[in-house]
């Protein structure tokens, strides 16, 4: 958990300077993160997102933080981290990340990543892994600028 609220630096597509926060999400969230998650292509509402919230938000395993300017959420990261067969200690997943589409390309995205690289480095998490749509060719770019490397394939199956 951030704890007290980080403050960071980021240029908006109009090259002013905006002071952002990251700080953990809480139950008050939800609309925003409702919308942030149809930003990223989960159609949802902000009842779904209270029902999310109360499990993700419970579990110690699970962190969300959010990106705020002049109080306005404009953007979401979403981590876990998880005990497996592969490995002694836990590995660390980004599992949601989305920035609003006006604020893009402005550092919010690399903020976010950074609290959530802080909050692992924190819990003695090094292995970090996410994983992306082949659709996604700008998440591609933005991960592998911040020092991300391909080393898979995801492969999904619904059962019914
Ligand atoms: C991917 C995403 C989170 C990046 O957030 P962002 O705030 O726009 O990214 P930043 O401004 O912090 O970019 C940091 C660096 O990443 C790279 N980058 C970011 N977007 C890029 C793009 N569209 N094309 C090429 N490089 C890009 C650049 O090197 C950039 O640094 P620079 O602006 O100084 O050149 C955002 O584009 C987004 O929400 N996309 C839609 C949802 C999504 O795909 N999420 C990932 C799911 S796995």
């Amino acid at each position: 958990m951030i704890g007290a609220a980080f403050a960071a630096r980021a240029i908006l597509p109009n090259e002013r300077l905006f002071d952002l926060t990251i700080r953990d999400a809480e139950m008050n969230d939800a609309a925003a993160l409702a919308q942030l998650m149809c930003e990223l292509g989960y159609e949802t509402s902000t009842t779904e997102m209270k029902q999310r919230l109360e499990s993700v938000l419970s579990d110690a395993r699970c962190r969300t933080f959010l990106a705020e300017i002049n109080g306005q959420v404009c953007g979401m990261i979403g981590t876990l981290t998880h005990a497996s067969h592969e490995h002694n200690d836990v590995s660390g997943k980004i599992i949601a990340l989305v920035v609003s589409k006006k604020q893009r390309r402005s550092g919010i995205g690399r903020a976010l990543i950074a609290a959530a690289e802080k909050d692992f480095a924190n819990r003695g998490v090094t292995r970090l892994s996410l994983t992306t749509r082949f659709s996604r060719e700008e998440a591609h770019q933005f991960y592998e600028s911040l020092g991300y490397t391909r080393t898979g394939i995801r492969f999904a199956k619904t059962l019914r």
